[in-house]
């Protein structure tokens, strides 16, 4: 080939690359994003990295704050519904109670991708949902117990997420998993702490008196971190040494709890990433361009986190990336 001809051939590709990469863009759209709330610093980084995806990708992002309430968010998805936005994101408190406003989208023809919880609705009514692999997450946490207390007898108690929520019901399944045919580790208690660091304080507070003291409690299972930083301050106020006369382990990997895995006063937990947003603006940009489907269920990694892996140096990086 010529130079004259390579050059031809090269600016074309180049036309071709950019005007795909146009049309993948999201410049100038508007996406509305019902958020549950901030009921936990896990909730505040989504927040904030949704914030940032947005602003990155020239997106105008109308938010809104449910108060962790089911009818603020089907008011929220209604008012973007007359507002005719081009999509919308939606972090669903609970399971149930959807499939009206999620048919509502779709007749007006906006897709609506799902964030870090799933809904019990068909699965035609969403785009896609960009979520964690929730029974994965327990399960994690659980195996983790089971290789940590050997033969010993294990009483544990369970600080559960929200009532009806995704993670609530796949954390509490994951970890039953993992723990079944290990008949020396029961789950003696287990009461939701609705995924706040204040209840998870008051419901632990609970349990320690009813288990003489905390005596009788070998290990908290929380199912996120912020219940489990309450927790260690009960146990704490209790005269015992969580991580050591009770074992802690919980999900999200915010970057309070990898202070207490380095203070030695917890001892291990799941990441959830916060950034769900940039999977799921991937998804709306390259479905507006061209229609692409994208995979129903996009699936963030767990990874497991203990005292080997340099909690302090997890703080370290994670702590001004807004949690
Ligand atoms: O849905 C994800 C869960 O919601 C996080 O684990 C928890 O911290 C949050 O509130």
């Amino acid at each position: 080939m010529n130079i004259v001809k390579t050059l031809a051939v090269a600016a074309g590709l180049a036309t071709a690359l950019s005007s795909a990469a146009f049309a993948q863009s999201l410049e100038g759209k508007v996406i509305g994003f019902s958020q549950i709330g901030s009921e936990s610093g896990w909730r505040a980084a989504e927040t904030a990295v949704t914030r940032q995806e947005a602003e990155a990708r020239g997106v105008d992002l109308r938010f809104a704050d449910a108060q962790q309430k089911q009818e603020n968010q089907i008011k929220a998805i209604r008012g973007f519904i007359a507002q005719g936005v081009d999509g919308i994101l939606v972090a669903p408190v609970v399971a149930t109670g959807w499939e009206d406003v999620l048919t509502e989208a779709q007749e007006a023809e906006i897709p609506v991708v799902l964030l870090d919880r799933g809904v019990d609705a068909p699965e035609d009514l969403y785009l896609t949902s960009v979520a964690s692999d929730q029974v994965e997450e327990g399960r994690v946490a659980g195996e983790w117990l089971v290789d940590n207390v050997g033969d010993d007898e294990c009483r544990v108690v369970e600080l559960q997420g929200t009532v009806g929520s995704t993670p609530a019901i796949n954390r509490k399944a994951g970890f039953e998993e993992a723990i079944a045919g290990h008949d020396n580790i029961t789950i003696v208690r287990s009461q939701t702490g609705d995924f706040t660091r204040a209840k998870g304080k008051e419901v632990m507070e609970g349990f320690l008196k009813a288990e003489n003291g905390g005596a009788d409690i070998c290990a908290l299972y929380a199912h996120n971190d912020d219940m489990a930083v309450g927790a260690i301050q009960a146990i704490k106020d209790a005269g015992l040494q969580p991580g050591e006369d009770i074992k802690v382990v919980s999900i999200d990997a915010v970057p309070d709890i990898f202070s207490a895995i380095a203070a030695g006063e917890a001892n291990a937990t799941v990441e959830l990433t916060p950034n769900m947003a940039g999977p799921a603006f991937d998804a709306l940009a390259a479905y507006m361009a061209d229609g692409t489907e994208p995979e129903k269920f996009i699936i963030t990694e767990s990874k497991l986190y203990t005292a080997e892996d340099d909690p302090q140096g997890e703080y370290d990086r994670r702590k001004d990336l807004g949690y």
